[in-house]
């Protein structure tokens, strides 16, 4: 669920339009890096043309050389710089550059926030092409590290060696716990320390790969698909329950009976050990058994008064604390006064459909994923709701003109969707219904224009408010109020 578009025409002229290969490995000197565009990019100009450059900052000068030349932009690459931005501060993890997890810890955190504000206001701008009310200052995260709640690492015999490994002509171990390489699927590099996830995360991870190597357990083989270790999952909550689910690509017993009581021996802390043994070609595991091997078989986390139960397979948003602030501001644009018919599309495991029930006269929640539904029913029944119903499958199947004649019309919308924004015939449907409020959540301001750009036929935009949910990454949550014209 990986959208990088704008809208679909810059999309189509962004990937589809005459390439201009002139360009090509050429390199450009002395650019100086402008501004930070979407998605992270750098912008500069050569010739009167954009051209994006990644890994530099806002202030630099830099000596590009060209990777890709389109007719109407260029992308290349930094290798040489002549000036550093003042914008820059010295990156804290030794993993920066080579790992993609964290692409924006060279500027520093309010530089950050403002490019993000900056970036919903132009993605409204350019996309959305509708009035606009003052983009709210962004809602920072009080944690810039340390901030996540869940790590996915994946095990693999084939080690990304750093330039000065392979040319110190050293033989280096090649068995490696840790992230994949921006995209490189069977290339993974080894962490040593992550900024990403407190608790045990770290020493679960590191002790892990130690006892594999020590005990000649074998790493996955990515690209031949064999190997016992294949990936580990760690999740924590603020409420100190801590998950961890090992999968593994082979069914030796003995093997994993070893890795699974090493973990619960010298981790007592782990509230929930759990494991699959998965035999397919992904690592994906939403097919597969999870076996409990010690503990509960999910862990809780809290909200206000609120429990949330978070198996192995159900959605819950990354950052907790950072998820508290995005749902304090969709309940505060919802403005519920009790009597309200809420609709909560795209609604996970129910997280904001639950939040908000306390407030509302019934909330109807809608989502793809049938586990999910199963754990937001759950969710309610733990908190002792009852107003809730929710319904699982494709939003442009389930809301439809069936559905309508079967449920009360919303007063409120809220819709939380992916990345790639809400299905056009969804969009339509919005407008058929006239909702008085339409509460959008989005994690992709470009698609969010879009759609809003559609809605601005029956609504106006009247609160923009950005969050940022991933430090030192580009990433912007933004959430949207709309109310129907008079
Ligand atoms: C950004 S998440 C929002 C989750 C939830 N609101 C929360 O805060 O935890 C988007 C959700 O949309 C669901 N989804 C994606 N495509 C969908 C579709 N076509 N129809 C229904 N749900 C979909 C995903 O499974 C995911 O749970």
């Amino acid at each position: 669920m990986f959208c990088q578009v704008a809208g679909y025409k810059e999309y189509f002229l962004l990937n589809f339009a005459p390439m201009s290969r002139k360009m090509k490995n050429k390199v450009v000197t002395n650019l100086k890096i402008e501004r930070i565009a979407a998605e992270g990019k750098c912008v500069a100009h050569h010739e009167g043309k954009v051209v994006f450059v990644n890994n530099v900052a806002p202030g630099d000068v830099v000596d590009v050389r060209i990777t890709k030349g389109k007719s109407s932009f260029m992308e290349g690459e930094a290798i040489a710089f002549h000036e550093y931005s003042k914008e820059r501060v010295e990156p804290f993890c030794s993993h920066f550059g080579t790992c993609g997890g964290c692409k924006w810890q060279h500027i520093n955190y309010e530089l950050q926030k403002t490019y993000k504000r900056q970036q919903v206001l132009d993605q409204f701008t350019r996309i959305a092409k509708v009035a606009i009310p003052e983009v709210l200052p962004i809602i920072g995260s009080s944690h810039t590290q340390y901030y996540r709640n869940k790590l996915d690492f994946t095990f693999s015999n084939n080690r990304w060696l750093t330039r000065e490994e392979i040319n110190s002509g050293k033989s280096f171990e090649r068995n490696a716990l840790g992230f994949h390489i921006p995209k490189m699927f069977d290339k993974i590099i080894d962490i040593e320390n992550c900024f990403l996830q407190g608790g045990i995360s770290n020493e679960v991870r590191n002790r892990l790969r130690e006892f594999a190597l020590e005990n000649g357990l074998s790493f996955y083989d990515l690209r031949n698909q064999v190997g016992l270790l294949r990936n580990l999952i760690i999740r924590t909550t603020s409420t100190d329950e801590t998950m961890v689910i090992v999968q593994f690509g082979e069914n030796d017993r003995d093997g994993i009976e070893r890795v699974m009581q090493f973990l619960k021996l010298n981790f007592p802390s782990i509230t929930s050990l759990l494991y699959i043994i998965n035999l397919k070609k992904n690592e994906t595991f939403h097919d597969q058994e999870v076996i409990t091997y010690h503990g509960k078989d999910y862990i809780e986390e809290k909200m206000e008064d609120l429990k949330f139960r978070i198996g192995p397979k159900s959605f819950y948003q990354t950052n907790s604390e950072q998820a508290y602030e995005l749902y304090r501001v969709a309940r505060e644009f919802a403005d519920l006064k009790g009597e309200e018919i809420v609709y909560d599309l795209y609604t996970g495991t129910g997280t904001i459909a639950n939040f908000v029930a306390k407030q509302a006269k019934a909330v109807i929640g809608i989502e793809y994923v049938e586990a999910a539904i199963e754990d937001a029913k759950l969710n309610s029944i733990v908190n002792g709701l009852d107003n809730t119903s929710f319904y699982a499958g494709d939003m442009k199947d389930i809301l439809k003109v069936e559905f309508l004649k079967n449920h009360p019309k919303p007063d409120v919308i809220i819709t939380d969707p992916p990345r790639a924004g809400m299905h056009e015939d969804v969009v339509k449907m919005l407008l058929r219904l006239e909702a008085p409020k339409i509460v959008y959540v989005s994690c992709n301001p470009a698609t969010q224009a879009r759609d809003i750009a559609l809605l601005a036929e029956k609504y106006v935009i009247d609160k923009i408010q950005p969050v940022d949910m991933f430090p030192q990454t580009y990433h912007v949550e933004n959430v949207v109020r709309l109310t129907l014209k008079s």
